[in-house]
């Protein structure tokens, strides 16, 4: 089964990408409509197996070049390897997406420091690393496109406060190298899913799902490829006029829907609206109207 992008047959021909957390998920379908496109992709994550799989299948389905390359993004050696290799084999970066990341459901006070930094590492620092050495070993020379994917958190995360600082840093960081890195022809864009369904999905709470399809305005989650397309609108000469941006795909969760339940006190507030809340001077009072409404 292939799928079939919106997008032209071979609009990415021949473009070398490189799609961290690329074996699963919302990577893998990144990488998998950039390879129906036509490019060249570097897939690359910690765990060996599931890379291997998913290059092996991607470049059978697609007949393509898939390289999996085990590298973890926390590393700083560790990346500069994966950008030699990609440059050995291919003889260029074009297109990074930075969609390797993690985080775990917990209630703020019992984070450990540990799990606070390894999140922080992660999807924070490694993505700086991807980000660094794209523009070192390549893109400061040579021009290119990133696209960092990062998480709804415009309100906050509450339930993962960890990966809401390392992605609400991400966009800013973004913003940042895309003036810095302007003149260089590097633009730099991130895109913002809300609740995707993936097999990541298995790693939160029972019926947190369910839930979240409730409190999103358009009432289901959404899908990989959802994410995929608006990644490869960012990387195609369409976006090229965008740096600097988030698109957020979230079917509207940004803006709407109870995403924390605070509950409510022993005793239901009782708010009673005085004539006048704001008194100071009785002659104002009478020029907005607020003595008639007390003498009423
Ligand atoms: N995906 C999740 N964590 C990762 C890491 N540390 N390196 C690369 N890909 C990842």
């Amino acid at each position: 089964m292939t799928v079939q992008s919106i997008f032209a047959p071979g609009l990415f021909r021949d473009r070398v990408a490189i799609v961290t957390g690329g074996a699963t998920g919302i990577g893998l379908a990144i990488a998998e409509e950039l390879v129906s496109l036509g490019a060249h992709v570097v897939i690359a994550s910690r765990k060996a197996q599931r890379l291997q799989i998913a290059a092996r299948g991607l470049s059978a389905d697609y007949a393509a070049q898939v390289a999996p390359v085990v590298c973890n993004i926390r590393e700083r050696a560790q990346v500069e390897a994966l950008f030699d290799q990609t440059l050995q084999r291919f003889g260029k970066v074009d297109f990074v997406v930075n969609n390797g990341g993690g985080q775990f459901f917990s209630p703020a006070q019992t984070i450990t420091e540990k799990g606070f930094q390894a999140v922080i590492e992660t999807n924070l620092t490694g993505t700086w690393h991807m980000c660094q050495v794209a523009a070192q070993k390549w893109m400061l020379e040579h021009g290119g496109k990133i696209v960092s994917i990062v998480a709804d958190m415009w309100r906050g995360f509450p339930g993962m406060v960890h990966t809401g600082a390392a992605r609400a840093a991400v966009v800013n960081m973004a913003q940042t190298l895309a003036v810095e890195w302007a003149a260089a022809g590097i633009r730099i864009n991130c895109v913002a899913p809300g609740v995707i369904l993936t097999t990541g999905m298995h790693n939160y709470p029972p019926g947190m799902a369910q839930l979240a399809a409730r409190t999103i305005p358009l009432k289901r989650l959404g899908t990989a490829q959802e994410v995929s397309g608006a990644v490869s609108y960012l990387l195609s000469p369409a976006g090229d006029f965008v740096t600097g941006a988030t698109l957020r795909v979230d079917g509207g969760a940004s803006l709407w829907g109870e995403n924390w339940t605070i509950p409510d006190p022993a005793q239901p507030p009782v708010v009673e609206i005085p004539p006048w809340p704001e008194q100071r001077w009785p002659e104002h009072a009478a020029a907005i109207g607020a003595a008639d409404k007390s003498q009423a």
